[in-house]
Order: structure tokens, then C-alpha cells, then sequence
């Protein structure tokens, strides 16, 4: 019997089907690759899985430039794998949600071709506008495209004279759809119900905060949108839209669940995406922005916990992602005062020293913090190995528009995006089968102690501290009382849920733990918690079991 609300407590692991498996031995990951490791996700113990994008791309922007939102790239395999894999995937008991891109679409999709090619019926599913200027030299308006540049792209007509402007937010082979247009609506009804016909279990929503823009489209004055209102971001306008959404999952016995990817300046913004007849849930991003510090982590989840507490969603924690440097590396440098956001989640600082052993370190122990707050959970995959960035892939070899449309000065995504090691001591480290070819973005040397194998027996390896806290996470966290924060030293974070309690410490100086270790995530720390570590512990019977604060 399938607990509707599982999705409220889930831990979720994020497939990057590219870099998760090779099944084929091209050297690019696909949906026999990922069926063959269900075991691997099955050991760990997570509930559900994000796969990110599988659908016809050409690939501009690694699938998120979607050519057919109802078939999967031959690259990654057919629709029959994909019922192969759900079908698999809920054998194994755990759910899939995919990636659904509703904000634009590929150049490639038949809409844009039609619409470029005249077809006014067509153009009217997209922002096409005049230019300013006297010949209309100029973009529509002010608006930057989130991986550098204007984000409008002037048209040429057959005649060869320029025409028309289209927007696109991401990179120009990603128009913006026009979702005042009432086709594109119904075009998105079809498509969730196409994939949760066949069993899919949700979707993760990208840009949510994106689709619908601002009437007339003004300038944004130079506003940046991570932090600040936009016209083309966070209007009132687009929650219509997952109103229509939730009614559509609602009508499936088996729940069927959305969260949303929605970069918006406040959490009290983010609430409204998950209010009762809205999304399920909404990714929690400043955790992933927070410096290795506990006032600020504390702050943070302090701020989530209270924007939501009035929509009956769940927090949505995040670590890392793959659209940003992995936590291993974000730790292991010096760090930020209040957030990452000011170095565009940090790329730049490639270069920077780092020290990947105190940084795998915090994160094994941010690991643990996640995974006993309340709500539900994502791992990236790679991060239950303790993978870093890759910092040193040649520039000829980087695929990332962001990395090609700054010119270099974005390093861009792929660094996170580097194909699992799944055994051996060199490149491809098993990610295809037999003499597979070379992966499609380069492995580093030297992850030989990282795969899967030579972590898997290593009792104190990390993905061994995985299996158990999301193991012991079930048993424990999962239907322990609500938080409730304890006094603790300064640069350490501790609360008790009940009679358990989390314990982690972003100080320089080892501290005394309240009671017994049940879980750490420094293998050799015995009864103390390190610096850079955490804790879960049992609290001596004479302490107050109510959850209150002390
Ligand atoms: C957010 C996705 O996570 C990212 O990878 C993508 O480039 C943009 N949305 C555009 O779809």
C-alpha cells in the first residue's frame, strides 16, 4: 500500500542520466545504464528519483532545451525503457519524478520551427517583438539572458532582411514560450498526463518562477532576479498556472507530486508556490548558498521553517546540485560570510585554494544535518561518494553554453556534471560496460578510492555513512516531533527532536556531546563532536521528551 504522503518526509535522489550510467558503452549515460544500477539506489535507500531532462534534445543547454516532450532522446534509449524503468523503479519501491521544462522550449521543437518559418498561429506561442531603434536595431527591452547577453535573438526572414525579436531567458536555442497563449496551457495539461498515465509519480518543475511575465513586457532597470523583483520572474500571474497543475495530479489515485525549481528573493515569495492547491513542494536554496556556519545554517533553516509553517509543505533541503559547484569543493574553501549567491554559486573562484579533505569532511556533516531536519531531502548524485567539483576539465572539452556565452568568464556547470566512478582505479572507473568508449565529459585521475566498490565495504567510507543515516533517518527522524533548537557552544548548531538530537559543529575546537552517538560522521570521533563534524545522539532519560525548546 503506497503512503500518499510520502513525499513529505522523501529522500530523493537527483539522476543526471547523462554521467549517472552507461549502458551502451558510448561513453553517455542512459536509461539501461540507470535501469542496471537500480540496486545501487534501492542499497542507499532513497525513496524516489529525479531523473533531469531525457527528452529529443539537441542538447544546447544538456537537455533542457526540449525538442518533444513525450519521447526520450535515442541517445538515452525509447519509451519502452522508460516503462521498463518505472516499472522497475516501483518494484524496487521507489518512486520517479522527471523534469518537466515549461518555460521554453528547443529551437527545434516543431512550434518554433513552424513560427520561424511565418506561421503567425505559431509565432503567437512565443515573444516575438519589434526591436527599438529606428530599424529596429535594438532588443525589445532591457531584459539579460541567464547565461550572458541580451535575451532576445533578431530574426532574419527568407528574404534575408532582419525581422523580429524572440526572448529567451537561457540561451537563444531556448525560446520563451508565451503562456498567455492558451495552447501552450492545454500543450502542458497533455504532456503531465501523457507521463503520469504512464506512472510516472511527479515532476520537478524547472524555472517555475519563470513562465509568465510581466504585462507589456517592461525594462527590469537593471534589477538582478535572484534577489530583487523582475518582470520576467516571480509574477503573482504564474500560480494560475500550478492551480490548474494540482487539480490535474489530483485526479490520480496514487498521488503524483511536483517541486518546484523556483529562484525567487524571499522565502516568503517561495511559500506561495506551494500553497495547499499549488506545487508539493519548492527546493530550499539558501541552504545550498550557506557558508559551513552554524549561525548562518540556523538562520537559514530558522527562515524556512517559518515562511512554510502556514502551507502545510514541507521544507525542501538541497545541497547540491546539478547547476552549481559541489559541496565537497564549496567547503573545502574559505568561507563566505552570509552566502555563496555573490559569486554566482562560486564558479568563479575556480583557482581558489582548496582543501577537499576538511570540505568532504563538512559535508559528510552537513549530510547528516540534512538528513535529520524536517521534511524531505535531495542527494545529488555523487554525493553519497563524497565526489568534488572538476575543476581542471580543458576548456576544448566544456559543453556549458554559460562557459561558451561569457567567453570563459563563467566557468560554467560541467565540473558537477563529470560521470559517476563506479569501480576500478582509472577513467571511465566503470561507467560503461566491457572497453567502453571515453565518457562524454572527462573523469579526473585519482577517483579510484571513490567508486562505489572500493567505497562499499569501507566502513568508513562515505557512502557507507549514506546507507545508514538514510536507514537510520526512517526509523528515526522521520516520524520524530517537530524541532526544537538547544543552547550549544557558539559555532555549533544542535536540536533535539524528542529524545534525539543533532549535533554539528562549524567551530575550530572540539566540544562534548549531550549523550550517546547513535550515528557520526567522522568515523574515528568516538564520544566528541571535532570541528567540522556532526553527531546524532540519544538524550539521557532525565531530559525533557517534549520536542519544547529549552
Ligand atoms: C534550471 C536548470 O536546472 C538548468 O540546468 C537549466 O540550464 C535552466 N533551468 C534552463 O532550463
Amino acid at each position: 500500500m503506497i503512503d500518499p504522503e510520502w513525499w513529505r518526509t522523501a529522500v530523493v535522489y537527483q539522476c543526471y542520466p547523462r554521467s549517472f550510467a552507461d549502458g551502451d558503452g558510448d561513453g553517455v549515460g542512459d536509461l539501461a545504464g540507470l535501469r542496471s544500477r537500480i540496486p545501487h539506489l534501492a542499497r542507499l535507500g532513497v525513496d524516489a528519483v529525479w531523473v533531469n531532462p531525457w527528452y529529443p534534445s539537441p542538447q544546447h543547454d544538456a537537455g533542457y532545451d526540449v525538442a518533444d516532450f513525450r519521447d526520450i532522446d535515442p541517445a538515452y534509449g525509447t519509451l519502452a525503457d522508460a516503462d521498463a524503468l518505472v516499472a522497475e523503479l516501483h518494484a524496487a519501491g521507489i518512486r520517479l519524478l522527471l523534469d518537466l521544462v515549461p518555460n521554453h522550449v528547443s529551437h527545434e521543437h516543431p512550434w518554433f520551427r513552424a513560427a520561424l518559418a511565418g506561421d503567425p498561429a505559431m509565432r503567437a506561442r512565443f515573444h516575438f517583438r519589434p526591436g527599438r531603434g529606428a530599424s529596429g536595431e535594438l532588443p525589445p527591452n532591457d531584459w539579460t539572458s541567464l547565461f550572458g547577453g541580451p535575451a532576445w535573438t533578431r530574426t532574419t526572414g527568407a528574404d534575408g532582411v532582419p525581422g523580429e525579436w524572440y526572448l529567451h531567458l537561457f540561451a537563444p536555442e531556448q525560446p520563451d514560450l508565451a503562456w498567455d497563449h492558451p495552447a501552450v496551457g492545454d500543450e502542458f495539461d497533455d504532456v503531465l498526463r501523457f507521463w503520469f498515465d504512464r506512472g510516472v509519480d511527479g515532476f520537478r518543475v524547472d524555472v517555475a518562477h519563470g513562465l509568465v511575465k510581466a504585462d507589456g513586457l517592461p525594462d527590469a532597470g537593471g534589477t538582478t532576479a535572484l534577489s530583487e523583483p523582475h518582470p520576467a520572474f516571480d509574477q503573482d500571474g504564474v500560480h494560475a498556472v500550478y492551480r490548474r497543475w494540482r487539480r490535474i495530479a489530483d485526479e490520480y489515485a496514487a498521488p503524483r507530486v511536483f517541486v518546484a525549481e523556483a529562484w525567487v528573493p524571499s522565502n516568503e515569495r517561495l511559500a506561495h508556490y506551494v500553497r495547499e492547491d499549488e506545487l508539493h513542494t519548492a527546493f530550499q536554496f539558501d541552504l545550498l548558498l550557506a557558508p559551513f556556519r552554524a549561525d548562518v545554517l540556523r538562520e537559514v533553516i530558522d527562515d524556512a521553517r517559518a515562511a512554510l509553517a502556514g502551507t502545510g509543505s514541507p521544507t525542501t533541503w538541497v545541497l547540491s546540485n546539478h547547476d552549481v559547484v559541489r559541496h565537497v569543493t564549496r567547503y573545502g574553501r574559505a568561507q563566505p560570510e552570509r552566502s555563496f549567491a555573490d559569486g554566482i554559486m562560486e564558479r568563479q573562484r575556480r583557482g581558489e585554494p582548496v582543501d577537499l579533505e576538511v570540505g568532504r569532511r563538512r559535508a559528510r556533516a552537513a549530510a547528516l544535518l540534512t538528513l535529520a531536519l524536517p521534511g524531505t531531502t535531495y542527494v545529488y548524485q555523487g554525493d553519497e561518494l563524497g565526489l568534488p567539483e572538476v575543476e581542471d576539465i580543458p576548456d576544448d572539452r566544456r559543453l556549458d553554453p554559460r562557459f561558451h556565452n561569457s567567453g570563459g568568464a563563467d566557468v560554467g556547470r560541467d565540473g558537477c556534471r563529470v560521470p559517476l566512478p563506479w569501480q576500478g582505479e582509472e577513467p571511465p572507473y566503470g561507467f560503461g560496460p566491457g572497453a567502453a568508449a571515453a565518457t562524454w565529459l572527462p573523469q579526473p585521475k585519482g577517483w579510484g578510492p571513490l567508486t562505489v566498490a572500493a567505497q562499499e565495504h569501507d566502513d568508513a567510507s562515505t557512502l557507507t555513512l549514506y546507507r545508514r543515516a538514510i536507514a537510520l533517518r526512517r526509523q528515526w527522524w522521520v516520524d520524530a516531533p517537530d524541532l526544537a533548537w538547544v543552547p550549544a557552544p557558539e559555532g555549533v548548531l544542535a536540536f533535539r527532536r524528542g529524545d534525539l538530537a543533532c549535533w554539528l559543529n562549524t567551530s575550530g575546537a572540539s566540544v562534548a556531546l549531550p549523550g550517546p552517538v547513535l550515528l557520526h560522521s567522522a568515523a574515528d570521533a568516538g564520544e566528541a563532536l571535532p570541528p567540522d563534524t556532526a553527531a546524532w545522539v540519544r538524550l539521557p532519560d532525565t531530559e525533557d521528551r517534549s520536542g519544547r525548546s529549552s
